[in-house]
This record gives C-alpha cells, sequence and structure tokens, in this order.
C-alpha cells in the first residue's frame, strides 16, 4: 500500500500534529511505502514572509528526520521541487465544481481570518492537497480529524476524473486516529490546538523541560477537581487525559483509576514529567542535526528523485487520458 501525508512549513511542529498525523506515519513506515512531502506551496496561501518560508521549510525537513521519519524508508522531499503538483493541481481545477471548495469548513474559517488578504489559493488549497494525494497513487493517507473534509474531496475528484477520462487515479482513504484526531488547543480547549491561536495555545515538540512545566501548568482546565473524561463537561481535562495516555501508552480508564482521589495540579505534574521524557529524545536529535544543514539537504534531494519517477509516471497517464499532447 502507499500511504502519503504533508504538513506545512509553518514553524514550529506541536504536539497535535505528532499525535494527530505524525505517530501514525512512523507505524506505517514499517511496513509501507510512504511519501511525505514538507507541502510549501500550501503554506503561502496565508500571508508569510520568504525569508520565514526559507528557514522553516528546513527546519521542518530537520524535523521529521529527528521525529524518527527514515529517509531510507520513506520518501521526504520537498512540494514545489515537483512541478507535477502544481501542473496535476490545474488540470483538477477544470474538473472540481466551485460550489464543493466553497463549502469547505477550512477555507471559510481562513477566510473569515485573511479577509484582507482572500486569494484564489486560499480557495484552490484543496485542489492542490488533491493532487498531493492522486499524483502518487496514494491508498492510505493519515491525517487529524480537520483534514477529513478535503480528502473526503479529493475522492470526489478522483471519481470525477476517472468517470471523465477513464480510470487514472486510485481512490484514497483516510486515516484517522481514533483517538487524538483532534488535539485541543491548551488556553482554550474547545478549539483544535493550533499555532494561530498564539503560543500559550500549543506545545511545541521540540519544547524543553521549563516550557513544558509553564505551558502544561497553566493549562486551562474545568470547574471540580476529579480527573474524569467527559470532553462535554470537562474539556480541559479530557483532552490533557488524551494526551497523557497517548504519550504514556496508558488507556485512559487506567489513568482515572491512577488519579482518583487526587487533585490537578498532581496530575498536571506528573504529565509534565512523562512529556520531559517523551520530548527529550526528539529536542537532542533536533539539535544534532541543525548543524548538519547540508547533510538535510542532500536528502531531501536524493529523496526528491524517488518522488520525481513516480509523479512523472501518473502524469504522463493523466496528460494522455486527458487528450493533451
Ligand atoms: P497541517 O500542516 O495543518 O497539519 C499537519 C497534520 O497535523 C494534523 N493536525 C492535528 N491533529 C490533531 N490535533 C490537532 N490539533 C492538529 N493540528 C494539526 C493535521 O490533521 C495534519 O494531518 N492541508 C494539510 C497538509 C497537506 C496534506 C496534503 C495532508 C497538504 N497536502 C496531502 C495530507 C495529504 C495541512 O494543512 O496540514
Amino acid at each position: 500500500m502507499r500511504i502519503l501525508s504533508g504538513i506545512q512549513p509553518t514553524g514550529e511542529l506541536h504536539i497535535g500534529n505528532y499525535l494527530g498525523a505524525i505517530k501514525q506515519w512512523l507505524e506505517l513506515q514499517k511496513n509501507h511505502e510512504c511519501v511525505f512531502p514538507i507541502v510549501d506551496l500550501h503554506a503561502i496561501t496565508v500571508p508569510y514572509n520568504p525569508k520565514d518560508l526559507q528557514k522553516n521549510i528546513i527546519e521542518t525537513a530537520i524535523s521529521y528526520l529527528a521525529l524518527g521519519l527514515d529517509p531510507e524508508k520513506s520518501i521526504i522531499f520537498v512540494q514545489s521541487k515537483i512541478k507535477e503538483h502544481t501542473e496535476l493541481s490545474w488540470l483538477l481545477n477544470t474538473i472540481t465544481p466551485l460550489s464543493e471548495l466553497e463549502r469547505m469548513t477550512q477555507y471559510k474559517e481562513k477566510s473569515r481570518q485573511f479577509k484582507k488578504n482572500l486569494n484564489a489559493g486560499l480557495l484552490n488549497y484543496p485542489i492542490l492537497m488533491a493532487a498531493d494525494i492522486l499524483l502518487y497513487q496514494t491508498d492510505l493517507v493519515p491525517v487529524g480529524k480537520d483534514q477529513e473534509q478535503h480528502l473526503e474531496l479529493t475522492r470526489v475528484i478522483a471519481k470525477k476524473f476517472n468517470n471523465r477520462f477513464g480510470k487514472t487515479f486510485k481512490d484514497p482513504k483516510a486515516l484517522i486516529p481514533k483517538e487524538g484526531a483532534k488535539i485541543m488547543a491548551l488556553n482554550n480547549p474547545k478549539k483544535k490546538m493550533s499555532k494561530s491561536l498564539g503560543p500559550q495555545a500549543y506545545l511545541s515538540l521540540f519544547a524543553d523541560p521549563k516550557e513544558i512545566q509553564k505551558k502544561i501548568m497553566s493549562a486551562v482546565t474545568d470547574p471540580g477537581k476529579t480527573i474524569k473524561y467527559d470532553p462535554k463537561k470537562k474539556p480541559g481535562i479530557s483532552n490533557l487525559l488524551i494526551i497523557f495516555s497517548l504519550f504514556s501508552s496508558k488507556s485512559i480508564k487506567e489513568l482515572e483509576k491512577k488519579f482518583k482521589n487526587k487533585g490537578y495540579a498532581e496530575f498536571k505534574k506528573e504529565l509534565v514529567n512523562l512529556l520531559i521524557l517523551k520530548l527529550e529524545p526528539f529536542r537532542r536529535k533536533k539539535k544534532g542535526l541543525e548543524s548538519r544543514e547540508v547533510y538535510v539537504r542532500e536528502i531531501l534531494f536524493q529523496n526528491t528523485k524517488k518522488a520525481q519517477v513516480l509523479a512523472s509516471s501518473t502524469m504522463e497517464e493523466v496528460r494522455k487520458n486527458m487528450g493533451l499532447i
């Protein structure tokens, strides 16, 4: 089976990215052919600084490696280096219904957030994502809950294309984890953890012990003092329980039992210790790679060549089937 998933190079990766997506990638790369682009062309649909983008692309590549993605097993590359992504995206534009794009939740949210920069790229964003996926004849797409709608649209586009021009693309399926598909913001557990909600909202995967302590100890909790999983009535503590459970491989039930008759502070302190322990290897590896940029660039270069072979092959078929010369 072929697996594909991507992340935008918009700065630090957070524990939401890890629990929703990357943790699955690490499992999948053991037994499947995986393709993990750094999707820089998606990141330019909102205001950005070109200098920061360059830095963030390399930083994301370093992060992929530090988290355990293996460039011998998985194809790790920068999306914009393979021109077929934009070529296929244009071709898919011509068969994608406008109404489908306009009803996308992420588009609605982002167009509200970036009223002054409402560019066509923001609307067409899911078509580029469909191109990423379909170009590599992907079977499974491991992502967090927020990408589910884009995956459904990808399938609609693939079906439309195959019906109109003959079977060209595989039908890709989203792989969304049962737990951790939507980690909530630490400072507002009713909203998804995201960097756009400010530094207090998220915990970087490369945070040092001091930062981990600060962010977890000040995470918003709920009235009352029992450690109980109840996302409706206790969204704050439920979110922390999910994080605790996924990093410790202990079930929520076990944790509820362990922290029965104990207060929020004690629970949070243990979570801090757990996260310090689990994130430390990531931080250490990243530090080591930061001084080896030439090596990281070489990995990207070699992996781009592998991705190019796959992308060229699909595009040849697409051009032929669409009647292009
Ligand atoms: P992005 O860069 O916003 O997020 C990367 C991955 O992290 C997941 N994620 C979360 N999971 C759980 N809880 C959270 N709070 C949380 N925040 C983010 C996302 O679901 C995603 O899996 N459009 C995509 C990137 C993309 C892509 C693709 C993904 C472009 N092309 C092709 C898959 C296949 C995005 O913006 O992800």
